[in-house]
């Protein structure tokens, strides 16, 4: 799987977005170290507040099918469902990805489409994370 289909699978994803109050799409294509794909998409809320965001959607979709292992996510998103520019992922969903990845091996795709991209290691979006280790 290279770069250029995850950044297809999240722009597939981006289109089952339920964003009512805020049009703003966003969809995430997670590979596992196995080679797996989870998508996932922002989902909206009347409260705001239970929003989920699109990386959350397909990590919790990926754990509970069991999966632990992780290798890169790819992250598309924009106003109506257009990228015009990246979106970066939000402090909650970068501290979910501590969780579950090494922030010296996890890669973070920002994308506006499959020629234009920028490449992420977790620890330069969250320097200093917090993670499992520090309850270890
Ligand atoms: N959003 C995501 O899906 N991922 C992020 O990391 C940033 C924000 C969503 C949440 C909300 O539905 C919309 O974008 C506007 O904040």
């Amino acid at each position: 799987m290279d770069n250029r289909e995850l950044i297809r699978s999240a722009l597939e994803a981006m289109k089952k977005a339920y964003t009512p109050y805020s049009d703003y799409k966003v969809g995430a294509a997670l590979l596992t170290k196995s080679g797996k794909v989870y998508q996932g998409c922002n989902i909206e809320n009347a409260a705001y507040t239970p929003t989920n965001c699109a990386e959350r959607t397909a990590f919790f979709r990926a754990v509970f099918d069991g999966e632990r292992e992780f290798d890169r996510i790819c992250v598309v998103g924009g106003k109506h469902g257009e990228p015009v520019d990246y979106a970066a992922p939000c402090g909650v969903c970068r501290q979910v990805m501590m969780e579950f990845c090494d922030p010296e091996t996890f890669r973070i795709i920002l994308a506006v489409d499959e020629d234009h991209y920028s490449e992420y290691l977790l620890k330069e979006l969250l320097p200093l994370g917090f993670g499992p280790g520090n309850l270890a």
